[in-house]
């Protein structure tokens, strides 16, 4: 894979030339405050919450006009609040007024689907620029997109130079079952994949000649040879309707998950084989679709390694987060207080 692979795949390259045929979104850049806050490994302080007084130092040393940290005079009082970025938030909240209210935010590249647990719905719906902030920060496929957009690609020329966006994307609710990943090799649709295969459907199975066929018209109607690879591999929701949008745009290569494929078999230049057994026979030139037939027992959540332990998730659902957080000091100082009485 090549670094201009990656460059094309960012949201903002992709977005205006299939603009009809995706969701509606809006892309601000980034200001550089703002990159630094949510690279900034310090604690997570997110906006209209007091925390107690941690171990950073107040910041005297720079005129911006954004307040990191405020400090009573009192020091026993001392809070700490998340940095206010006034001109930024206001675009934000345009942005998602503009959008219907609710948004599913994204950087360049990648949403934080690794970070949903945090949120107080276990969703990536975002109504404000704290709701992303949250995601963001305990992110690490955002810190990803940050700091190495450019792992696993093999040619030796110099980095080239990112602007790093917000995506704000109007909220739809998708049905899993509706998501389909396909890969493109010298723009020719060579693989279709189940999205989240992680589960059966039933009427993947059923109707796979009718998701195959609207699939590779939708390919060859909207996306084929208007990319600027022809290497590429794009992300589709068929709507209940049979209606197919376009969702992402990926790098053909191993920073893109496989799914039902390898990566072995998807650059090898073989023809792939599909699921069902007539396959081969039939039509010569459609792709082979891949999809998690009912014997496959029922595999776990990609994400579930980055999530905290289920109790933990149990503890917080229906409440605020901060539930948790406050339930962690609790038995911090029954600790403290049993430590004592040793
Ligand atoms: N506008 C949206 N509203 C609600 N959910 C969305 C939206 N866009 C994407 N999703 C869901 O989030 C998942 C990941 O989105 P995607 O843009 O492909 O991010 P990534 O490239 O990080 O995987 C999709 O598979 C879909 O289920
Ligand atoms: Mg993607």
């Amino acid at each position: 894979m090549k670094k201009e692979q990656v460059v094309n795949s960012q949201f903002s390259v992709w977005y205006p030339l299939f603009k009809k045929h995706t969701i509606k979104s809006l892309i601000l850049p980034l200001p550089q405050n703002v990159i630094d806050y949510l690279l900034d490994d310090g604690t997570l302080v997110v906006s209209g919450r007091e925390e107690p007084p941690q171990n950073s130092q107040p910041n005297n040393n720079d005129s911006d006009e954004e307040e990191d940290v405020q400090w009573s005079d009192d020091e026993t009082t001392t809070t700490v609040t998340a940095p206010e970025f006034p001109e930024f938030n206001s675009k934000v909240q345009e942005a998602i007024n503009a959008l219907g209210g609710s948004v599913f935010p994204k950087m360049n590249w990648s949403a934080p689907r690794d970070a949903n647990w945090i949120a107080m719905n276990s969703s990536l719906q975002c109504q404000s620029l704290s709701d992303i902030f949250l995601l963001f920060k305990s992110s690490d496929f955002i810190t990803h997109d940050f700091t190495q957009p450019f792992l696993r690609c093999n040619d030796d020329s110099p980095d080239p130079l990112i602007t790093y966006e917000l995506v704000l994307r109007k909220w739809c609710e998708l049905i899993p079952g509706g998501e389909f990943r396909c890969f493109v090799k010298e723009n020719k649709l060579i693989g279709i994949s189940q999205r989240d295969y992680t589960q059966h459907y039933d009427h993947v199975s059923k109707q796979e000649e009718d998701i195959s066929r609207s699939l590779q018209d939708f390919f060859k109607d909207n996306i084929q040879y208007k990319f600027l690879d022809e290497d590429f591999v794009f992300d589709v929701y068929r709507d209940s309707q049979g209606r197919v949008w376009l969702i992402d745009l990926n790098p053909f290569g191993e920073v893109t998950d496989s799914l039902l494929f390898t990566w072995e078999e998807l650059t090898s230049g073989h023809r792939l084989r599909g699921d069902h057994v007539e396959g081969d026979t039939t039509e010569q030139d459609s792709p082979a679709f891949r999809y998690t037939t009912s014997e496959v027992t029922v595999q776990p959540s990609p994400c579930l390694s980055y999530r905290i332990p289920r109790d933990f998730v149990d503890l917080s659902t229906g409440e605020d987060v901060y539930k948790l957080i406050d339930f962690l000091k609790l038995k911090k100082s029954q600790q403290e207080e049993s430590d004592e009485e040793v």
